[in-house]
């Protein structure tokens, strides 16, 4: 089993540089949010119950953009790292139906800290550093936690099907963040995808693995529901 306290997620600067650079080098990262949140409209939002799981919350972002539209009964984000978890809790404040769990994916699958049935899991940039068969094992625990009719979506960097087709994939995503408006900021962040293709704790699979392995667990209507380059967001209905 691989080990979350062996990942660059432990070192401080590097998670404080993900806070602070995320959203000049990560494209589209609020139209992959809107998504979201739109699927989340349509499927949920009629219901006054729901109880949403966000796995590798980082500092929050997410449930704070869910939060400006919707009214979950129950929130619950888990994450590895404590200092996220800090930011999350700064990011959302103190509220009684939000709950925030420091735990590594790895752990979830014994200590059964979740136990309730969530109708929307969301997990986003966090699952890629698992292999294929913890990212299977952690699929089939999700599905086991969710409720029936409930969804699953995730929103991650993929391994693009060849070596010519990631070599377009790095360089179109290079062109996104030299092509962002806050040149100071983008300019320092050019080897970002460099970078990305060289840290060892990146471990994508192909979307096309992801989504058979989604199907082979039980999930239906499994696609994905919007991509750019290696960056995908997929899921399924239990
Ligand atoms: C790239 S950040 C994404 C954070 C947030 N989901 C977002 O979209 O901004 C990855 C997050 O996943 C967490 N993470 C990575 N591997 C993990 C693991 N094995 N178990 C629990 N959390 C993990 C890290 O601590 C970090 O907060």
């Amino acid at each position: 089993m691989s080990k979350f306290e062996e990942s660059r997620w432990t070192n401080s600067e590097f998670s404080q540089n993900y806070r602070d650079e995320a959203n000049i080098y990560l494209p589209f990262r609020r139209e992959f949010i809107e998504t979201t949140k739109s699927l989340y409209a349509y499927f949920f939002a009629a219901k006054s119950d729901n109880n949403v799981l966000d796995l590798g919350c980082g500092d929050g972002l997410f449930i704070e953009e869910l939060l400006k539209t919707f009214s979950p009964k129950s929130i619950t984000l888990v994450d590895g790292s404590n200092e996220m978890l800090e930011a999350a809790q700064k990011r959302l404040g103190k509220r009684a139906n939000i709950n925030f769990i420091q735990a590594s994916f790895q752990s979830l699958f014994s200590d059964e800290l979740l136990n309730s049935n969530y109708n929307f899991i969301y997990s986003s940039l966090a699952i890629h550093h698992l292999p294929l068969e913890e990212k299977k094992l952690l699929y089939s625990y999700i599905y086991k936690l969710l409720s029936p009719g409930g969804c699953f979506v995730h929103y991650d960097v993929v391994a693009p099907v060849s070596t010519k087709i990631e070599n377009w994939f790095l360089s179109l995503w290079h062109q996104w963040i030299k092509e962002h408006p806050n040149k100071t900021m983008s300019e320092n962040l050019l080897e970002i995808p460099d970078q990305y293709k060289k840290n060892t704790d990146n471990r994508p699979d192909t979307l096309g693995s992801q989504l058979q392995a989604l199907t082979q667990i039980g999930f239906k209507e499994v696609d994905c529901f919007f991509k750019h380059g290696i960056f995908s967001l997929f899921g399924g209905f239990k």
